[in-house]
Protein backbone atom coordinates (compact mmCIF):
# COMPACT_ATOMS: atom_id res chain seq x y z
CA UNK A 1 0.00 0.00 0.00
CA UNK A 2 2.64 2.07 1.01
CA UNK A 3 5.85 3.31 -0.55
CA UNK A 4 6.79 5.92 2.17
CA UNK A 5 10.21 5.66 3.13
CA UNK A 6 9.76 3.28 6.95
CA UNK A 7 11.59 5.69 8.40
CA UNK A 8 10.20 7.98 8.08
CA UNK A 9 6.67 6.83 8.46
CA UNK A 10 8.19 5.70 11.92
CA UNK A 11 9.00 9.86 12.76
CA UNK A 12 5.37 9.97 11.47
CA UNK A 13 4.12 7.70 14.16
CA UNK A 14 6.20 8.96 16.85
CA UNK A 15 5.18 12.63 16.20
CA UNK A 16 1.68 11.28 16.47
CA UNK A 17 2.30 9.93 20.18
CA UNK A 18 3.91 12.88 21.14
CA UNK A 19 1.19 15.02 19.73
CA UNK A 20 -1.43 12.94 21.98
CA UNK A 21 0.51 14.15 25.15
CA UNK A 22 -0.76 17.81 24.34
CA UNK A 23 -4.62 16.54 23.77
CA UNK A 24 -6.97 18.51 25.94
CA UNK A 25 -9.53 15.87 26.86
CA UNK A 26 -11.02 16.69 30.34
CA UNK A 27 -14.25 15.10 29.62
CA UNK A 28 -14.14 11.90 26.91
CA UNK A 29 -10.51 10.94 28.54
CA UNK A 30 -9.64 10.53 24.81
CA UNK A 31 -6.25 11.70 24.13
CA UNK A 32 -5.45 11.77 20.63
CA UNK A 33 -2.77 13.04 18.72
CA UNK A 34 -2.42 13.26 14.92
CA UNK A 35 0.55 13.94 12.69
CA UNK A 36 0.39 14.41 8.80
CA UNK A 37 2.94 13.77 6.18
CA UNK A 38 3.22 16.00 3.37
CA UNK A 39 4.66 14.95 -0.33
CA UNK A 40 7.60 17.36 1.01
CA UNK A 41 8.25 15.33 3.42
CA UNK A 42 7.05 17.95 5.98
CA UNK A 43 5.42 16.74 8.98
CA UNK A 44 2.78 18.89 11.04
CA UNK A 45 1.21 17.72 14.49
CA UNK A 46 -2.09 18.53 16.09
CA UNK A 47 -4.26 16.82 19.20
CA UNK A 48 -7.69 16.92 19.98
CA UNK A 49 -8.76 20.25 22.18
CA UNK A 50 -12.35 19.50 24.30
CA UNK A 51 -14.59 21.70 25.35
CA UNK A 52 -16.92 22.22 28.39
CA UNK A 53 -19.93 22.76 25.82
CA UNK A 54 -18.91 19.16 24.45
CA UNK A 55 -20.24 19.48 20.53
CA UNK A 56 -17.55 21.81 20.06
CA UNK A 57 -14.87 19.95 20.41
CA UNK A 58 -12.00 19.91 17.70
CA UNK A 59 -10.70 16.13 16.74
CA UNK A 60 -6.79 16.06 16.76
CA UNK A 61 -6.84 15.50 12.83
CA UNK A 62 -8.65 18.41 11.74
CA UNK A 63 -6.69 20.64 14.02
CA UNK A 64 -3.12 18.96 12.76
CA UNK A 65 -4.63 19.51 9.00
CA UNK A 66 -5.91 23.25 9.27
CA UNK A 67 -2.36 23.93 11.18
CA UNK A 68 -0.83 22.83 8.48
CA UNK A 69 -2.46 24.81 6.11
CA UNK A 70 -2.70 27.78 8.20
CA UNK A 71 1.22 27.59 8.91
CA UNK A 72 2.48 26.04 5.00
CA UNK A 73 -0.60 27.48 2.28
CA UNK A 74 -1.95 24.33 0.12
CA UNK A 75 -0.10 23.42 -2.56
CA UNK A 76 0.90 20.18 -0.80
CA UNK A 77 -0.68 17.04 -1.04
CA UNK A 78 -1.13 14.73 2.21
CA UNK A 79 0.77 11.45 1.64
CA UNK A 80 0.01 9.73 5.41
CA UNK A 81 -1.62 10.29 8.42
CA UNK A 82 -0.56 9.18 12.10
CA UNK A 83 -3.20 8.86 14.49
CA UNK A 84 -2.65 8.31 18.00
CA UNK A 85 -4.73 8.00 20.71
CA UNK A 86 -3.44 6.25 24.55
CA UNK A 87 -5.85 3.89 24.57
CA UNK A 88 -5.31 0.10 24.33
CA UNK A 89 -7.32 0.25 20.93
CA UNK A 90 -6.34 2.07 17.50
CA UNK A 91 -8.87 4.46 16.69
CA UNK A 92 -9.51 5.50 12.71
CA UNK A 93 -10.37 9.54 11.85
CA UNK A 94 -14.01 9.67 12.43
CA UNK A 95 -16.11 10.76 9.23
CA UNK A 96 -15.63 14.30 9.47
CA UNK A 97 -11.79 14.18 9.74
CA UNK A 98 -11.77 12.17 6.88
CA UNK A 99 -13.71 14.02 4.22
CA UNK A 100 -11.12 16.90 5.17
CA UNK A 101 -8.16 14.69 5.35
CA UNK A 102 -9.47 13.71 1.46
CA UNK A 103 -9.50 17.06 0.59
CA UNK A 104 -5.62 17.26 0.59
CA UNK A 105 -4.91 13.94 0.64
CA UNK A 106 -7.32 11.29 -1.44
CA UNK A 107 -5.06 8.45 -1.70
CA UNK A 108 -3.21 9.33 1.95
CA UNK A 109 -2.01 6.40 4.17
CA UNK A 110 -3.83 6.03 7.46
CA UNK A 111 -1.91 4.52 10.32
CA UNK A 112 -3.89 4.38 13.96
CA UNK A 113 -1.83 3.44 17.12
CA UNK A 114 -2.13 3.25 20.41
CA UNK A 115 -1.07 2.32 23.49
CA UNK A 116 -0.94 -0.87 22.87
CA UNK A 117 0.62 -2.90 20.00
CA UNK A 118 -2.13 -2.94 18.09
CA UNK A 119 -2.46 -0.97 14.70
CA UNK A 120 -4.53 -0.06 12.03
CA UNK A 121 -3.27 0.58 8.53
CA UNK A 122 -5.56 1.69 5.44
CA UNK A 123 -5.83 4.37 3.58
CA UNK A 124 -8.73 7.46 2.84
CA UNK A 125 -10.04 5.41 -0.56
CA UNK A 126 -10.87 2.86 1.80
CA UNK A 127 -12.12 4.83 4.74
CA UNK A 128 -14.07 7.41 2.47
CA UNK A 129 -15.35 5.42 -0.75
CA UNK A 130 -17.27 7.81 -3.13
CA UNK A 131 -16.31 10.89 -1.09
CA UNK A 132 -17.54 13.91 -2.08
CA UNK A 133 -14.86 15.74 -3.96
CA UNK A 134 -14.20 18.70 -6.44
CA UNK A 135 -15.45 16.92 -9.64
CA UNK A 136 -19.29 16.78 -8.13
CA UNK A 137 -19.16 20.67 -8.26
CA UNK A 138 -20.05 20.24 -11.56
CA UNK A 139 -19.68 23.89 -12.98
CA UNK A 140 -18.53 25.63 -10.14
CA UNK A 141 -15.05 24.01 -9.96
CA UNK A 142 -12.69 26.34 -7.47
CA UNK A 143 -11.83 29.41 -9.37
CA UNK A 144 -9.51 30.78 -6.45
CA UNK A 145 -5.79 30.45 -6.23
CA UNK A 146 -4.30 27.65 -3.93
CA UNK A 147 -1.82 29.26 -2.74
N1 LIG B 1 -11.29 12.24 18.51
C1 LIG B 1 -10.23 12.66 17.75
O1 LIG B 1 -9.55 13.63 18.08
N2 LIG B 1 -9.96 11.96 16.62
C2 LIG B 1 -10.58 10.83 16.24
O2 LIG B 1 -10.19 10.25 15.24
C3 LIG B 1 -11.69 10.29 17.02
C4 LIG B 1 -12.15 11.14 18.15
C5 LIG B 1 -11.54 12.94 19.77
C6 LIG B 1 -12.77 13.80 19.83
C7 LIG B 1 -13.05 13.79 21.33
O3 LIG B 1 -12.24 14.78 21.95
C8 LIG B 1 -12.56 12.44 21.80
O4 LIG B 1 -11.67 11.98 20.79
C9 LIG B 1 -13.67 11.41 22.00
O5 LIG B 1 -14.46 11.28 20.88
Amino acid sequence: MSSIDAALLDRLRHAAAEAALHAYAPYSKFFVGAALLFDDGSIVTGCNVENVSYGLTSCAERNALFRAISERGSDRRIVAFAVANRSGAACPPCGACRQVISEFGPEALVISICDSARRLETDIPALLPGAFAQRDLGGKAPSGRRR
